[in-house]
């Protein structure tokens, strides 16, 4: 059987942490979509397609990873890529309860077809989060032990820009 998933998220931008999640949920699943969420209400740093630029490089050695952007539900999606499993990363308790109750209602929506798989963070990377990436860079901090090399140098360009 062809086992398939999709990690959704807003990847503004990709972390170390979600490395690792598409690392461990690839080798679980036969074939794995990384999908940007378009959201056009988020002030995102990054636009949609620099961040699927961004996880197509960091992925690039995963033959069974490909990346996608969405707009709208993820149910709507899943439903037309007929995927039934979205996998998250679950960091600490504080995550708990937001993906529980996104989990469920995707479960309800999608009338049980979308089923969601939670892997939890590596310990190295459990205090990550693409926010605190953009507010140590905004400060001209040192991000490198939270996103690719590559990354490193984009983030503080778009910072550089910005002033
Ligand atoms: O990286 P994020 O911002 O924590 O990811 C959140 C995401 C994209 C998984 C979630 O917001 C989502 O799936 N949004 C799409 C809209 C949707 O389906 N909403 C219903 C579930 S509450």
């Amino acid at each position: 059987m062809n086992k398939a998933a999709i990690y959704p998220g807003s990847f503004d931008p990709m972390t170390l942490g979600h490395l690792d999640v598409i690392k461990r949920a690839s080798k679980m699943f036969d074939r794995l979509i990384v999908s940007v969420l378009n959201n056009k209400a988020k002030n995102s740093l990054f636009s949609v397609e620099e961040r699927v630029s961004i996880l197509k490089e960091a992925t690039r050695d995963l033959p069974n990873v490909t990346v996608d952007s969405f707009n709208g539900l993820l149910i709507d999606y899943a439903r037309e890529k007929d995927i039934h499993i979205s996998v998250r990363g679950l960091r600490a308790i504080t995550d708990f309860e937001y993906e529980l109750q996104i989990a469920q209602t995707n479960r309800k929506l999608s009338h049980g077809t979308l089923d969601t798989v939670f892997l939890t963070t590596s310990l190295e990377y459990a205090y990550l989060s693409s926010s605190s990436v953009k507010e140590i860079a905004a400060f001209n901090g040192d991000i490198s032990q939270c996103v690719p090399d590559f990354v490193v140098k984009l983030v503080y360009e778009k910072f550089k820009n910005m002033n």
